[in-house]
């Protein structure tokens, strides 16, 4: 009987660490017997039986688990179901995710503004730079005029990664993300020196995380008016660009009102990064200081400026051109406040930041995203709770009980979900950019380990990284080059106008999101629930976009699994 590709059987299509769990989900009727078998289906290497039927609690659809976790030999196999057919092919082996990781932090230099990517790193995706016009030809937007730069000023302001399938920097987004891949060199500085992802920097004194890093860093440093020490939200075209290659990509670009969420974040990543890079003085003289002194600016303008918070609408009926771009608006700067006092206090020890801010106005703890950082603060205290003065210390107990109490609410019930996975216990997951909601609890599933050293917390990471390379309802791998059914048509203007079949490669696709046929109207959506909602089109850009800050989790869990497996 010939055996097909069967779309029922779903599951991590990059593969397994050998001693961790290993599941596939099979989806709807199927018989029970299953087998591991080489990929020509020749040679079976473990025999089972399927579980019983979980429904999925959001679409109602049963589920069967085929758990082969007791298969550790090396190599390269499928889950065959005789009568159903057989899944993608998937290793078995140590470094697993070593790829994902790499690719998924490289994924950002193909993102980098003002700069050529030639063959060499860039491979059949080389282009010329984009968007050079910013060294120099920035305007000021009326709404970020002051009396330093009144209108008619032009800046330079290149560098920078783009923000996502689009063209424009947005300094808050530019925050989390670059907050999170600072952190992950800080929680795993041995690991980060050997990781190389072949950009021109590799091989310099840092490690290309923190080259990457610098890339994005260099551009928010000029972001800052010397004059005040406010940010400006974001660096913007008045419209999105058609779908063009960025160097076709040829519209004004303005810095536009400078904003409390950009200043704090701002602050926040400064803070970070000044810490970060005195232990590499020696090859960025001064760096350190400028960081330092950049955040403590923007941390004073946000204190005479608490209210200014970025409203798109208001600003387009007081000013033109009007701005369309993304917004990344907040109506709440506590959360901002509270990561940047945390970072600011463990730069520099001095508990006027600490005590400046309500660090726990209540005892919730929100998932980070773009709008919400709060946790980033509290990972970073955790992180040096050695280091911290005796104010901060007091709250320790405090904050580890609450960390470990959220990873447990994360972790709960997690067997009893048709995927077995941390992510979609709740169609609420399903929302814009999804896969930064499965990456995220990821990176405070790791935090939760790092506190506690029990692995229970690292399994149910790993779930949600084996959910982003495939073990989902839609059966595709987000994350761009990796797997046999990875998405293939991102919203990602270079994917779409480069003449390259394959999108550009490491770049997790935003996943499932439950309002996204009302949001993009693109066509296509046959799915009648949220977490099906998606379409590996490019018209999706509400399911199928990339953005940089859904990169930075991904990378960071599959950095941090790599790092801290032990077989
Ligand atoms: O958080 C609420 C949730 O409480 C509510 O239940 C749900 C119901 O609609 O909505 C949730 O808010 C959504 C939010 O994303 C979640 O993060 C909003 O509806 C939704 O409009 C919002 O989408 C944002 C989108 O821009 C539109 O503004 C995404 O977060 C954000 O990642 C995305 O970012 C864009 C930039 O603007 C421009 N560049 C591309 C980038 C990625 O698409």
């Amino acid at each position: 009987q010939a055996q097909q590709l069967s779309p029922a059987i779903r599951l991590n299509q990059v593969g397994f660490y050998p001693k961790a769990t290993k599941i596939a989900i099979v989806v709807g009727e199927s018989p029970a017997d299953f087998q591991v078998t080489t990929p020509d289906l020749k040679k079976v290497v473990f025999k089972g039986q399927l579980s019983e039927p979980r429904q999925n609690s959001i679409s109602g659809k049963t589920a069967r688990t085929a758990d082969f976790s007791a298969l550790k030999t090396a190599g390269t196999f499928v889950v065959l179901i005789p009568g159903l057919g057989h899944s993608q092919p998937f290793e078995i082996k140590t470094d697993v995710h070593r790829a994902v990781a790499i690719g998924s932090l490289k994924g950002f230099y193909y993102q980098r503004v003002s700069v050529d990517l030639p063959e060499k790193y860039a491979g059949r995706w080389s282009r010329p730079a984009g968007h050079v016009k910013e060294d120099g030809q920035v305007l000021v937007h009326p709404s970020a005029v002051s009396p330093g730069r009144p209108a008619g000023t032009v800046l330079s302001s290149p560098r920078g990664w783009y923000d996502a399938g689009d063209y424009n920097k947005y300094i808050v987004n530019s925050g989390i993300t670059t907050g999170t891949l600072l952190s992950l060199y800080e929680d795993f500085p041995p690991f980060c020196q050997k990781f190389q992802t072949n950009i021109p920097e590799s091989g310099n004194q840092l490690p290309d995380v923190l080259d990457e890093s610098l890339w994005n860093l260099r551009w928010m440093l000029t972001m800052q008016d010397p004059a005040d020490g406010g940010v400006y939200h974001k660096l913007t075209n008045a419209r999105f660009d058609g779908m063009v290659m960025p160097d076709k990509a040829t519209k004004e670009r303005y810095v536009v009102q400078k904003s409390v969420t950009a200043a704090l974040d701002f602050a926040a990543v400064m803070a970070q990064a000044s810490r970060i890079f005195k232990s590499f003085a020696r090859n960025l003289p001064g760096l350190s200081d400028s960081c330092r002194t950049a955040a403590v600016r923007a941390w004073k303008w946000a204190r005479k400026n608490p209210d200014q918070l970025y409203r798109q609408n208001a600003l387009n009926e007081q000013f033109d051109p009007d701005v369309v771009t993304g917004e990344y608006g907040d109506r709440d700067a506590s959360d901002e406040w509270i990561w940047a006092a945390a970072e600011l206090y463990v730069t520099t020890k001095d508990d006027a930041y600490y005590k400046a801010v309500n660090l726990f106005p209540d005892t919730k703890m929100p998932l980070p995203s773009w709008a919400q950082v709060r946790l980033l603060g509290y990972y970073t205290l955790l992180r040096f709770e050695k280091t911290l003065t005796p104010v901060g210390k007091q709250d320790l107990p405090r904050l580890k009980h609450q960390l470990t109490g959220f990873a447990d609410e994360l972790i709960q019930d997690v067997d009893k979900q048709a995927y077995q996975t941390v992510m979609g216990k709740t169609a609420r997951d399903y929302i814009w950019g999804s896969s930064a909601v499965a990456a995220n609890q990821g990176v405070a599933l790791i935090q939760a380990y790092r506190l506690t050293n029990d692995k229970k917390y690292l399994r149910a990471a790993l779930t949600n990284l084996d959910y982003l390379l495939g073990r989902n309802a839609t059966g595709y791998c987000f994350v761009t080059g990796f797997g046999d059914k990875p998405v293939m048509n991102p919203h990602h203007r270079p994917s779409v106008a480069d003449g390259v079949e394959a999108p550009v490669p490491g770049l997790l696709s935003g996943g499932p999101n439950g309002n996204a046929p009302k949001q993009d109207k693109c066509e296509g959506y046959t799915a009648t629930s949220a977490d099906e909602m998606f379409i590996d089109a490019s018209c999706s850009y509400a399911s199928n976009e990339i953005a940089i800050n859904w990169n930075a989790p991904l990378v960071y869990v599959a950095a941090a699994l790599e790092a801290l497996q032990t077989s």
